[in-house]
């Protein structure tokens, strides 16, 4: 037997940029994945993960290629011999909030347990990361989702576009900060998307090196913020954020629904987090009450919300 947990995980700033070598900023929720596995006559998956409607019928094939990479790391079989997993835990699966990385790294720490490897955090990354990857190799996730899925907390993530190990700097605040999710009811694919991004960005790089530079001034200067504790100007990183975001083209009517209501009622930023087009949008909202407040009005406006917090640790 072997059980192992993963991290939901929202990017505070920067998906999409973070996939041409341009930093990061992301944190582990307090939501998770388990997974717990046992051998088996025969392979078996029985997924309990709560999620929005439709989401696992739409990650089906993503969901076996992720189980077969794994299965195939850890030289297990399909057949005899094998292993049943099954997933529980408190993270809604939904675009956004790094389900499927949480699958990856619940899933690599149970056989790491069960089948006693002594793997450490580094190679359980590395292997959460291939099996993002669906074995591709070529490099079309960035590794920030699994990054944060593996160790929680916050932290400055940049990929090394020549393949060597990635920047990551892990940091942590003094006490973690309240935030709304805000959930636009819609599943993407995080691979097409970051496809349409990129065919943008080959038609039109003058302008995309203009949003480039803006978007690492914005980047640099949360960060700095979140050190600091000054929230209020970290809000407005996440709200400039949000406009660059809205120009490569991965924002949508849903999400900005969402940040108009959101901004009424009070939020100190807002953003798309994650892979976009739907999925989740990340409301500041420090304190109960205002985390309470902004979170009822979405609710009002038919969007469900998930109340947490960022800064959480391994
Ligand atoms: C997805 O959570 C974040 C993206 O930047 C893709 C990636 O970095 O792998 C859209």
């Amino acid at each position: 037997m072997g059980e192992g947990k993963g991290f939901g995980k929202t990017i505070l700033i920067g998906e999409h940029f973070v996939v041409y070598g341009l930093p990061g900023i992301a944190s582990g929720l307090g939501n998770a994945t388990t997974a717990n596995v046992e051998k088996a006559e025969k392979f078996e998956f029985v997924d309990n993960r709560p999620e929005i409607p439709g989401y696992k019928e739409k990650k089906k094939q993503e969901i076996q290629n992720q189980l077969d990479s794994l299965l195939k790391q850890f030289k297990l079989d399909k057949k005899g011999n094998s292993i049943k997993i099954t997933l529980t835990g408190n993270l809604q699966c939904s675009s956004g909030v790094g389900a499927s990385a949480a699958l990856a790294v619940s899933i690599t720490r149970a056989l790491n347990q069960m089948l006693e490897m002594n793997l450490n955090d580094e190679e359980i990354n590395k292997i959460a990361y291939i099996a993002e990857e669906g074995g591709t190799g070529k490099g079309s996730v960035s590794g920030i989702d699994n990054t944060c899925s593996t160790f929680g907390g916050f932290i400055w993530f940049e990929k090394n576009m020549q393949g060597g190990p990635n920047k990551i700097e892990r940091f942590s605040v003094q006490k973690p900060v309240e935030i709304v999710l805000a959930s636009t009811g819609i599943t993407q694919e995080t691979k097409k998307i970051v496809a349409d991004v990129r065919e943008k960005k080959e038609a039109n790089e003058q302008e995309f090196e203009k949003i480039f530079k803006e978007y690492t001034k914005t980047c640099q200067k949360a960060f700095e913020n979140i050190k600091t504790g000054d929230w209020k100007t970290v809000g407005e990183q996440m709200d400039k954020n949000q406009e660059l975001l809205k120009q490569i083209g991965v924002s949508c009517n849903e999400i900005e629904n969402i940040i108009k209501t959101a901004k009424e009622a009070g939020t100190w930023g807002a953003k798309l987090t994650g892979t976009g087009r739907g999925g989740y949008v990340l409301l500041l909202t420090p304190g109960n009450e205002l985390q309470e407040k902004v979170a009822k009005k979405v609710e009002e406006l038919g969007y469900k919300t998930l109340k947490t917090e960022i800064g959480a640790k391994k």
